[in-house]
């Protein structure tokens, strides 16, 4: 396949750019391996020496110096093989941490809707493993399967020169033999394909009754879920088992006739002639060194070159991820954003995907300094409403203008930069307090953190802390209550100093104090900002300027809370729901 040859050149091409920037660690250590690989095929001929002419002459002085070149040649070797390994593994890690990096920073460019289709994790781990299989590529694999050609065609030509009946009867065996033994190992790799499947479903497994362990807990479940987990390693284990004999009863019989068939094959053919005096000893000496270091590099040849044809998948499955479109070759907007009118939704129409409409002809009016609340069932679209207005996705039909100008044709990140997004799942990142509310942008000063924080009222959580703003947030925040992780996050938008804030109202149960406080600092938050609230507490929408009343991704009745009262079923449901204190918290 003609696009397949295209792909592989266009993999190592994007490869070049990593190699350059590190060439003289590459080219010394290709420099070194030539030299191991040559060095390799020297020593056995310096015996060889020895036994064929120092020996019948009784000449002890060269018998000596050649004793020392042996050492010599030896000694090299080692010193050169431990350089290379060192280059090379360096090399390896050196590219394959930029190349992570990379895809990490392409990573945080693509658009939201991208990773709504990605299994973000799954995905991560995977880059994690294929990035482990691309660096096998420069550390050792090009390096021995080049190194052991070298040598295999390097054994050929002597053997061939010093006798060249014996080398071309063996020469077709070994090439059998090695070709036979790629494809036991392709047979095997199958099974080993299977065991990490095995164990990837059992980690999977132990990694959502670990997320789930209280309810586990609470209900009981912890023998059941054990027989869950024993039947699947007992499946793995039975599947390993076999597996390591097959591989294990294949290797070895293919070491055996290595080599001992092998050997005793060229003792048979070389016998009689070193009888006849036609090949000499030392000759023999040196076909048998030659073969038994052939050996190892023969069967790793197979395995090196299903490895490199791994790392390629690997890398051509990175190589994706980084070609996937990011928001900078999306949204090329331009235009500064001003906003001193009004944001509007002109006619909106949005479907996530063909036409699955969500939004139906959404028209709406933000002026500045006003508050804008959106209230309806889950599922009407109101998340979907503020992430059109967050450009997180492109409107299919109908325009979003900011003072006018389509917001396709404004620079995104300086529209983001003017919003604050408060959003229903609070996500805090791994760091302390400070870290968290400026969320690591060292030109928000310390005072402004506390200005906000103070603004929210969390001072006295905060003072309670050991660490203060030090106080390190465990992962997913776990050592914090839920209206705490809201005020952080109040604290968060404050501090960026935004001039709209788009809030999605949190519908997690919180206590009647914290709720009071919440809306406290809520209304600090918003005073005097342009603001669109999704909005289940009916605090929050009776101060609101508008209140737009979604049903099926329509707005179905808009006004304020008074009028609505008046003009609207829908609305007057809405409030008597909220009134009723068992239903306050439900959505
Ligand atoms: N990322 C998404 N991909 C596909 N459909 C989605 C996505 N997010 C929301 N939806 C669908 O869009 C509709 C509106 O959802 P949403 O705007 O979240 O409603 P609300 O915030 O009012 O509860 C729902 O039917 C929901 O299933
Ligand atoms: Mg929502």
């Amino acid at each position: 396949m003609s696009k397949k040859k295209h792909k592989f050149t266009y993999y190592l091409k994007q490869l070049i750019p990593y190699i350059v920037r590190d060439k003289w660690l590459f080219l010394f250590g290709i420099f070194a391996m030539l030299v191991t690989s040559s060095l390799r095929l020297i020593d056995p001929l310096l015996i060889a020496h020895i036994i064929d002419k120092s020996v019948p002459d009784k000449n002890m002085a060269e018998m000596i110096r050649y004793g020392m070149y042996f050492v010599g040649v030896i000694a090299i070797t080692g010193i050169l093989s431990y350089v290379q390994v060192l280059l090379l593994s360096k090399l390896g890690i050196k590219i394959i941490t930029r190349f992570k990096f990379n895809i990490f920073r392409h990573l945080l460019k693509l658009p939201i809707a991208w990773f709504n289709e990605q299994p973000v994790g799954e995905l991560i781990a995977r880059v994690e493993s294929d990035s482990e299989r691309v660096r096998g590529l420069f550390s050792h694999l090009s390096i021995t399967i080049i190194g052991n050609l070298v040598f295999f065609v390097g054994v050929v030509v002597v053997l061939l020169v010093r006798e060249s009946k014996v080398t071309l009867y063996l020469i077709p065996i070994i090439i059998i033999l090695a070709v036979s033994y790629y494809f036991l190992i392709r047979y095997i790799s199958k099974f080993y394909r299977k065991i990490r499947e095995m164990n990837a479903d059992i980690t999977a497994k132990i990694t959502d009754y670990v997320q789930g362990m209280p309810v586990v807990q609470t209900l009981n479940r912890e023998d059941c879920i054990i027989d869950r987990l024993r039947v699947s390693s007992e499946k793995k284990k039975r599947f390993e088992i076999k597996t390591s004999f097959i591989e294990y009863s294949a290797s070895s019989s293919f070491l055996f006739v290595f080599n001992v068939g092998l050997v005793a094959l060229i003792i048979l053919i070389t016998s009689p002639k070193i009888i006849g005096g036609l090949v000499s000893i030392g000759t023999l000496f040196v076909f048998i060194q030659y073969i038994s270091r052939l050996i190892w590099p023969l069967l790793q040849i197979s395995e090196d070159v299903m490895q490199v044809q791994r790392a390629f998948v690997s890398l051509g499955r990175i190589l994706e991820l980084t070609e996937a479109t990011s928001e900078d070759d999306l949204h090329r907007g331009s235009a500064l954003p001003y906003f001193e009118e009004d944001i509007v939704f002109d006619h909106v129409w949005f479907a996530y995907k063909d036409e699955e409409w969500v939004l139906k002809d959404v028209s709406l009016t933000i002026p500045k300094g006003k508050r804008i609340a959106l209230v309806g069932a889950s599922g009407s679209g109101k998340t979907t409403t503020i992430s059109l207005l967050c450009a997180f996705y492109p409107v299919t039909r109908g325009q979003i203008l900011v003072d006018g100008v389509p917001l396709t044709e404004i620079n995104l990140r300086l529209w983001r930069e003017k919003i604050g997004l408060i959003l229903q799942d609070i996500f805090l990142f791994p760091g302390n307090i400070t870290e968290n509310i400026r969320v690591y942008n060292d030109d928000i000063p310390a005072e402004k953190v506390r200005q906000a924080i103070g603004i929210v009222s969390l001072d006295d959580f905060i003072e309670k802390q050991e660490r203060g703003l030090e106080t390190e947030l465990a992962e997913r925040g776990q050592n914090i209550s839920q209206g705490e992780k809201q005020l952080i996050s109040f604290a968060r938008a404050l501090a960026f100093e935004p001039e709209v804030i788009i809030m999605d109202e949190a519908t997690a149960s919180i206590d009647p104090q914290t709720e009071a406080k919440i809306q406290r600092s809520m209304n600090e938050v918003l005073s005097g900002k342009t603001a669109v609230i999704v909005a289940h507490r009916l605090t929050s929408v009776i101060d609101a300027d508008q209140i737009l009343l979604f049903r099926d991704g329509e707005i179905i009745d808009r006004g304020t809370h008074f009028e609505l009262l008046g003009s609207s079923k829908d609305y007057r449901r809405f409030v008597e729901l909220q009134l009723m204190p068992t239903e306050n918290t439900s959505e």
